[in-house]
């Protein structure tokens, strides 16, 4: 046992430098620190559905009967109500308790040590984190002004070692998509490439029809934002079958659980209930879009997903942030190398978008 430490000297040596994944607040961990009462505090920072999950799916948990029996470890119905939301058979698709347990299981099936990991910041910071964990080494190769993927640059950055790349499409935070083209050049390079489509619903775009080809390709997705779930913790990816049978063989047996499924069920039960709500996130996205427009000290970029990143072109991102919480409403903040100065805002309901520019407006004048 290493001197002195006790049992934290036990853990791996190599989770030393690993820095911190920085979630999103709960807004009950905020009571009393803010003006105004929990239950109002307007939460745009975590990119959920503003409208919640289908009713449907409410009603189905209300009365399932079965929460004491363990869930199907092989998800025998779940992949089998995937591949018919998908078109893509059941024997290639993995469910998890939300995709970011199937990153960590990609990870974990690939990487090991000395082993590389491509990644394309800013972008979303699980990718990085997960790596570190599985004791990858993360080779960073950074968009370029627009935020647009440098394939030359992941081209040359990819070594002997190299394992998998991560590619965000839209990307998270910045909301931009990677033109197909690209994404065939960087597929071209054999290497396992994970296209994480968490906002495929928002943006309508998906590599999918691109998987008979290349076997290489891995698409992720997800129920917690387009289908409000993610509270429920349900994901999947798309995966050749040999990969699908190892992810099956490595996960943890149970895990997603029962109401997971239900809840998918029921969502796919009741998709134009839920495609409606997509089209009003969509459109007001566009509305909020345009409102931040308007501001002189915040510079939104166009976005495909249900948040918009802005640059805070006068002021401090960090500053705007807290005030804006301050007052009740949650957005995300960065201020990293590779974002200086920016914060992200999900899309909520117009009445959101009414509060969170009515507040912007009062800060702009202080
Ligand atoms: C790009 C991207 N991938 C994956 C996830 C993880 O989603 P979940 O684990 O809730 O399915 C998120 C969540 O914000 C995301 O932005």
């Amino acid at each position: 046992m290493a001197e002195g430490k006790g049992i934290e000297g036990l853990i791996r040596s190599a989770l030393a430098s690993l820095g911190s994944y920085s979630p999103h607040k709960s807004p009950d961990t905020l009571k009393g620190k803010v003006e105004v009462p929990a239950e109002s505090i307007i939460k745009l920072d975590a990119n959920e559905n503003p409208y919640g999950c289908s009713p449907k799916v409410k009603q189905a948990l209300a009365s399932y009967p079965n929460f004491s029996v363990y869930p199907d470890a092989g998800q025998t119905e779940l992949r089998q109500l995937l591949a018919g939301y998908t078109g893509i058979g059941a024997e290639n698709i993995v469910a998890g308790s939300g995709s970011g347990d199937l990153i960590d299981l990609i990870l974990r099936l690939f990487v090991g040590p000395g082993d590389e990991v491509i990644n394309c910041p800013p972008t979303f910071d699980l990718y990085r984190f997960e790596t570190g964990i599985s004791n990858g080494t993360l080779v960073q190769v950074p968009r370029d002004k627009d935020f647009a993927v440098d394939v030359s640059a992941v081209g040359a950055a990819i070594g002997s070692k190299t394992k998998l790349i991560f590619l965000s499409n839209p990307n998270n935070p910045t909301g931009t998509l990677t033109p197909r083209e690209d994404i065939l050049k960087i597929l071209d390079s054999g290497l396992a490439v994970v296209v994480d489509e968490a906002y495929y619903e928002f943006s309508g775009e998906t590599v999918l029809p691109l998987f008979i080809q290349y076997q290489n390709l891995i698409v992720l997705r997800t129920f917690s934002k387009w289908a409000g779930l993610a509270g429920l913790r349900v994901g999947y990816g798309i995966f050749p079958p040999k990969i699908a049978d190892w992810l099956l063989k490595i996960k943890l047996p149970y895990n997603v659980n029962v109401a997971a499924l239900v809840a998918v069920r029921e969502s796919l039960g009741d998709i134009d209930y839920l495609k409606g709500r997509i089209k009003a996130i969509i459109d007001e996205r566009e509305r909020l879009f345009k409102e931040l427009q308007g501001l002189k000290f915040l510079r939104p970029l166009p976005s495909r997903a249900n948040f918009i990143l802005c640059e805070v072109a006068d002021g401090e991102a960090k500053k705007l942030y807290q005030k804006l919480q301050d007052r009740g409403i949650l957005v995300r903040c960065f201020d990293t190398p590779h974002l200086e100065n920016f914060i992200r805002i999900s899309v909520g309901k117009p009445e959101h978008t009414d509060a969170l520019i009515r507040t912007l407006k009062q800060l702009g004048e202080e």
